[in-house]
């Protein structure tokens, strides 16, 4: 198993991505696996048999569960992320782990294929109430659920401060978009261009209940530990709130 902090990254992967995905792509490597190891670490979502990275983007949270759990699985809508986490997979000499195309309303596997599942900033993109039932038909029974989510705070901050502007990404439309599909219940279609939907805790909290999960901790982004890793140093990327408004958030919850 590949133990490497940081990530071997030709330049030709660089070369075919957009403005906004090139520079996001160089984000989330910058600074290795080991912060992403950290964080799953905090949450106790570490030392399992098959873990899911639900909207894995770039997989740099996929190649941190392949070093943290025997078996990791990173599943993206955007084919062309997918194709450069797979490339940087094998780069980099990981065995243990697996790219997909796919979306999270339809997932395809089985019931109860996963013992957990992680899915960091991607469900305010999703009709989000269709895929807690999905995440909850392909969890094992006592599967873990984490899911990190955007509060009005990180629109609004967005629309005021604009932050990591490009050719092809207009953050404050983007938060106005998000605002107006919320106001009009938008589920479908949503994306960085279209905008996406603002998502509450107590929201949140109510549609995985409804669909069967226990919440067994929520606060703002990089704040919860379980058991015996509450001493571990919280390591938040955001502030929790915005202009007094909720912004990133993250959720443990459990398939009872
Ligand atoms: C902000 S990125 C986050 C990616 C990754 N989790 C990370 O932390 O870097 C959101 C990701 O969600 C993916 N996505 C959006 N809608 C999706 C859907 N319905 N099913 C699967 N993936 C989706 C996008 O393609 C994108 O890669």
């Amino acid at each position: 198993m590949s133990e490497t902090n940081e990530i071997k990254m030709p330049d030709q992967l660089l070369h075919r991505l957009g403005v906004n995905d090139t520079g996001f792509l160089q984000r989330v490597y910058s600074d290795g696996l080991d912060k992403y190891k950290k964080h799953l670490t905090r949450i106790g979502f570490v030392g399992k048999e098959r873990i899911l990275d639900a909207g894995c983007g770039f997989g740099q949270w996929t190649l941190a569960m392949a070093q943290t759990s025997k078996q990791a699985i990173g599943m993206d809508i955007n084919s062309e992320r997918v194709a450069v986490a797979l490339q940087l997979a094998s780069i980099n000499d990981f065995k243990n782990v697996e790219f997909r195309q796919a979306t999270l309303e339809d997932v395809p596997y089985p019931e109860e294929t996963f013992d957990a599942i992680f899915c960091y900033s991607v469900v305010y993109l999703t009709d989000y109430r269709k895929v807690f039932r999905e995440f909850f038909r392909i969890l094992k029974k006592e599967g873990d659920l984490y899911i990190c989510t955007n509060g009005p705070g990180w629109y609004l901050y967005n629309i005021i401060a604009g932050p990591n502007p490009s050719i092809d990404f207009r953050p404050r439309r983007y938060g106005l978009q998000t605002f107006w599909n919320t106001l009009i219940g938008k589920r479908s279609e949503l994306s960085p261009r279209t905008g996406a939907r603002v998502m509450t805790p107590a929201g949140t909290k109510r549609a995985l209940d409804k669909s069967g999960f226990e919440v067994a901790a929520l606060g703002a982004e990089g704040t919860l530990a379980i058991g015996d890793n509450q001493t571990l140093s919280p390591s938040p990327n955001y502030s929790a709130t915005y202009m007094g408004l909720v912004n990133v958030f993250e959720v443990i919850a459990r398939k009872l």
